[in-house]
């Protein structure tokens, strides 16, 4: 089945590899980032848009609405995690991720949303265990991951009478992207709190965010999955 899909964050981890993964089903993708992954694709059309400033968002909007007409998926994927203790973390950081984290999936589900309007569709989240798991050092992050798991909640109510399903996996640390980059103690805080007490991996990301965005699902909307098990 040809699907429309956009992904945000696509031009490294685990966003470029849900691009390649939905273009290996045979969908057409749009990414969004401000740099072009190193892969291509004739199915995969990238744009390049900061999505933490809506002039950019609007521009990549307007030139995924020209080719896509309509999208059936979206995975708001883009984010980044800057960890810092409360005592010494600088406004602009908790600014700057909340900007990213929280507020671009909610401009891009005020956009992609209407692409959807009429068809239906499937949004996924990607969150973090860090949201619900209380971590000290990571207030300005994990504060805002919980504000994406309330705007999955709300959104889903609000499109529910349009047949768009919004939900969002919680992740724990992954072998990918920014878990690579995380210090070992706080990987295994993160472990430590998953029922399989493991981290994930690629694989398994994607088959949850499959089943999400399978067209029959039509009735799991509103819920965060906390992948691995929360303990
Ligand atoms: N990897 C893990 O262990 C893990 C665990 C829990 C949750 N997560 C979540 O999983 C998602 C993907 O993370 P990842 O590990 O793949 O991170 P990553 O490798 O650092 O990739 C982040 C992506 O976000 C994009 N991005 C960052 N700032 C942006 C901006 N202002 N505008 C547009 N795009 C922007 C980046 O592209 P550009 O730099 O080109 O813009 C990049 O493609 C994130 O939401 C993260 O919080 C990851």
């Amino acid at each position: 089945m040809d699907r429309h899909v956009v992904v945000t964050g696509c031009s490294r981890g685990l966003g470029l590899a849900i691009c390649q993964h939905h273009v290996g089903l045979g969908h057409r993708v749009w990414g969004i980032s401000r740099y072009k992954p190193a892969w291509e694709h004739p199915r995969f059309i990238h744009h390049a848009a900061d999505l933490t400033q809506e002039a950019s968002l609007q521009q990549a909007f307007v030139g995924i609405k020209a080719q896509a007409k309509a999208i059936q998926v979206l995975i708001n994927n883009a984010g980044a995690a800057r960890m810092n203790y409360l005592l010494v973390l600088g406004k602009g950081e908790v600014e700057d991720s909340f900007a990213l984290n929280a507020v671009a999936p909610i401009a891009c589900l005020r956009v992609f949303a209407r692409l959807m309007v009429g068809g239906g569709g499937h949004v996924v989240n990607i969150s973090s265990i860090a949201a619900a798991a209380n971590f000290a050092g990571t207030v300005g992050y994990a504060a805002a991951k919980a504000a994406l798991d309330k705007v999955t909640k709300l959104a889903a109510m609000e499109l529910a009478s349009y047949m768009v399903m919004v939900n969002g996996v919680s992740l724990p640390p992954m072998e990918m992207g920014l878990g690579e980059h995380m210090r070992e103690e706080d990987r295994q805080k993160g472990l430590e709190k998953t029922v399989l007490g493991r981290s994930i991996g690629l694989d398994e990301v994607l088959h949850c965010i499959d089943f999400l965005c399978a067209p029959a699902n039509t009735y799991l909307s509103g819920e965060t999955l906390h992948l691995g098990g929360l303990v």
